[in-house]
């Protein structure tokens, strides 16, 4: 087989280089992983930066060590695990040590976002950042996709999903980025304040547009 032409080569490159990277985003409970899930169903591949911060924290993740040095070995438990209760406790109170916690993870999620997305070849792919307007990620991504959901419906969801009250669901909704600033940064809005079906139509919809913006 003969050299790749010079013409291939530059399609090859202009390909990579040109990925369409769409950041999903929004408030805690409004349907993220649900829009990451009906996306993945479409073969859209999807970067999970929660995911990333789990692995990363995990016994064989690189961010532990780190952790333990800065925070104090008090914060692994005895089966060698991140007391993570003890770690979101601290860091809820104590802006300092958000910080700290902060400089330790953004830098390595970023990078093993870099990282997974050098690996595809896909026409775009969903970048799924729940905190992607706090860490001012956004250079990241050509699109910014929010999902919404009035506050009442984002409360009930949460209650029932995770043992969680309705004063402590409030509280990390008002430790988020409003409502109305994410609205106004988005691209693109789905609204997921009804049920599964029209979810799903409007991911749909996104996908033909994200396949048109991706050429
Ligand atoms: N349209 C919908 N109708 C009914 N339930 C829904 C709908 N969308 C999501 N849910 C449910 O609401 C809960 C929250 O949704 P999901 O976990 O997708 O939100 P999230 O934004 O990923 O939350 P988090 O910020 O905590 O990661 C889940 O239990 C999910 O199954
Ligand atoms: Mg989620």
């Amino acid at each position: 087989m003969g050299r790749p032409t010079e013409c291939a080569l530059f399609k090859q490159c202009w390909f990579i280089r040109r990925m369409y990277k769409v950041g999903l985003t929004g408030g805690i409970g409004c349907g993220k992983t649900t829009v990451s899930n009906l996306f993945k169903q479409l073969s859209v591949p999807v970067i999970d930066a929660d995911d990333i911060a789990h692995a990363l924290v995990s016994t064989a993740g690189i961010a532990l060590a780190q952790i333990s040095q800065q925070f104090g070995k008090s914060f692994i438990l005895a089966d060698g695990h991140l007391n993570r209760g003890k770690l979101r406790e601290t860091i809820f109170n104590d802006a300092e040590k958000k910080a700290q916690l902060e400089n330790i993870m953004h830098p390595l999620i970023y990078a093993e976002i870099k990282r997974q997305l050098s690996e595809l070849s896909s026409p775009y792919a969903i970048l799924a950042i729940p905190l992607l307007l706090e860490t001012k990620m956004q250079a990241l991504v050509d699109h910014i996709l929010v999902i919404d959901c009035p506050m009442e419906v984002q409360i009930n969801r949460v209650k029932s999903r995770d043992k969680l009250s309705a004063v402590q669901i409030t509280a990390i909704i008002n430790s988020q980025v409003s409502r109305a600033e994410r609205l106004a940064q988005a691209d693109s809005v789905i609204d997921n304040t009804q049920d599964l079906q029209k979810l799903s139509r409007q991911v749909h919809l996104l996908h033909k547009q994200f396949l048109r913006q991706a050429q």
